[in-house]
């Protein structure tokens, strides 16, 4: 069988919507939480509606990747960029579905009565086993916020890493992922 030169158009797709999905998560998280910001209450309910969303999307791109195998990486990568690469991917994957997991954490455990409601029509519920509590709110405030800001690094690295591999290597890794092209033979 010949070797698979590209990733599968659905993985492609999921690929730029949750990574589009998160950077906007982002910087929408970082201005919702100014004190200044008109409307606090509605960006809050949006936020939640779309890192739900990145949740749901994320469990079901982590069970197709389980079961289809993708490229596989150039053979004169330097066994450290092999490893930086599989690591950032796998720490994405633990993003992907770990930020939307503290998020919604940190809303059940708040002692404040605000219900969450997905696009202002589907009700989501609190997660049944979290405990009400400043404390335990402000312990998963801290790790959504933190991890949220060490994201930008990995974002950071990844997209230099794709850049290099296109402008500099002159590699596949970057075509490979994009839609509507050809890899280089
Ligand atoms: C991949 C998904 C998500 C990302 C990347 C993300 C990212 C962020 C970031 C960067 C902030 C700003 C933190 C700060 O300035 O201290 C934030 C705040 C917040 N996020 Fe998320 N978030 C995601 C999903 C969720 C979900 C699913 C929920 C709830 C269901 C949620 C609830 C909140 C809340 C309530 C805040 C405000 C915290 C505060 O008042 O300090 N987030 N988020
Ligand atoms: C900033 C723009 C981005 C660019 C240019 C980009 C580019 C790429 C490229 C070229 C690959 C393929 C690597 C390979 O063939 O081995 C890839 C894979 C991947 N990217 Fe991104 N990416 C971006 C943003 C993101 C974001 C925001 C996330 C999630 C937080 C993300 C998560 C992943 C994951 C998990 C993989 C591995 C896919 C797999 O093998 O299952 N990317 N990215």
């Amino acid at each position: 069988m010949a070797a698979q030169t590209r990733y599968s158009n659905v993985a492609i797709v999921l690929h730029w919507t949750i990574a589009f999905l998160i950077i906007g998560l982002i910087i929408f998280g970082l201005l919702m939480t100014n004190p200044d910001m008109p409307n606090r209450f509605a960006l809050y309910q949006l936020h939640k509606s779309f890192g739900i969303l990145v949740l749901l999307l994320s469990i079901f791109r982590l069970v197709w990747r389980l079961f289809h195998k993708t490229p596989s990486l150039p053979n004169d990568m330097e066994k450290w960029e092999v490893f930086a690469a599989k690591f950032t991917h796998l720490a994405f994957y633990g993003i992907m579905i770990g930020m939307p997991l503290l998020g919604w954490a940190m809303v059940s455990a708040s002692p404040l009565p605000i219900p969450t409601e997905l696009f202002w029509t589907v009700p989501w519920p609190d997660l049944p086993f979290i405990p009400e509590g400043e404390q335990l709110e402000e312990t998963f405030k801290f790790l959504h916020s933190n991890i949220g800001k060490l994201t930008i690094g990995l974002i950071v690295l990844h997209f230099g890493a794709a850049m290099k591999h296109h402008f500099v290597n002159k590699d596949n890794v970057f075509v490979r992922m994009m839609p509507w092209t050809r890899v280089r033979d």
